[in-house]
């Protein structure tokens, strides 16, 4: 059940220490190639003094008051109206060093009238063949809908949805104006198939939804800990996926190396 994800993790092998940890927890989720995963691009304007002022309203009127007027008395100008009710997801920048793609978040840092919403879109633009690594949203559920070209798409729940051993990845594939849900915690990507690009909306019920990398934050943890965790592989070679993936343990493994020559445990014999 964890091949997706090891596919995406294989490619991280060689640079496992040298990610970036996101800076924040904001949505902006990263295409795709793994080395450029993890890393959240700084919102092109700061709000921050902005966003202070509307986290101490003491009502929501209050807050969009401060937002959307002048001192209560009336509405901004339309011009200013417009910087603040009008999200641009133009111009869509790739990560650094990313390639295949691109991701603009509307979220309460880069878009403040969401503050206390509970609501944020992302627009996802993948080139041909392009992908957006598996990764986890850890406050929201999303709903992705595919308004150019094409997508596949897979997600897992979490432990139990089926017996142990059998697949557990639900997966599926988006034509123009299709969509799907992600559950909140599942692990999910996305891959244009297509030779074209392919464009997605993707609205998430939260306004600070969060994003984790999965085979990216996996290998950032220890090498003791990732070793024990993939089962002490002998190599992880794009060719051993299939064999590889039988080696990962169960929930609960044996422990680290460390540990288990320090103890005298052959996890040949365990
Ligand atoms: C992982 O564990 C195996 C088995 O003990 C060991 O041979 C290997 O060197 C370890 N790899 C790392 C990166 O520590």
């Amino acid at each position: 059940m964890i091949t997706k994800v090891l596919i995406g993790a294989l490619a991280a092998v060689g640079s496992a220490q040298a990610y970036p940890q996101q800076s924040s927890g904001f949505a902006t989720s990263v295409i795709p190639s793994a080395t450029a995963t993890g890393a959240t691009p700084a919102p092109t304007q700061d709000n921050s003094a902005l966003l202070r002022d509307l986290f101490t309203a003491p009502t929501a009127i209050k807050r969009f008051q401060r937002l959307l007027t002048a001192a209560g008395e009336k509405l901004l100008s339309a011009e200013e109206l417009k910087k603040l009710v009008v999200f641009d997801f133009n111009n869509a920048q790739p990560n650094p060093g990313a390639k295949g793609g691109a991701t603009k978040s509307a979220n309460i840092e880069t878009f403040p009238i969401l503050t206390d919403l509970g609501i944020s879109t992302t627009l996802g633009f993948l080139d041909a063949c392009g992908m957006n690594t598996p990764h986890i949203h850890p406050r929201a559920t999303e709903f992705l809908t595919v308004v150019e070209g094409q997508i596949d798409f897979g997600f897992i729940l979490e432990n139990g949805l089926v017996k142990a051993g059998n697949n557990a990845e639900v997966a599926g594939h988006l034509d123009k104006f299709q969509g799907t849900v992600f559950p909140m915690g599942s692990i999910h990507y996305q891959v244009n198939p297509d030779c074209k690009p392919a464009t997605f909306v993707a609205t998430l019920n939260s306004g600070d939804p969060g994003t984790s990398q999965v085979a990216q934050n996996l290998f950032g943890l220890n090498k003791d800990v990732v070793n024990a965790t993939l089962g002490f592989p002998a190599s992880v070679a794009g060719k051993d996926i299939e064999s590889f993936r039988k080696t990962i343990p169960a929930n609960i493994a044996l422990g680290i190396d460390a540990c288990l020559k320090k103890c005298g445990i052959d996890p040949a014999k365990a």
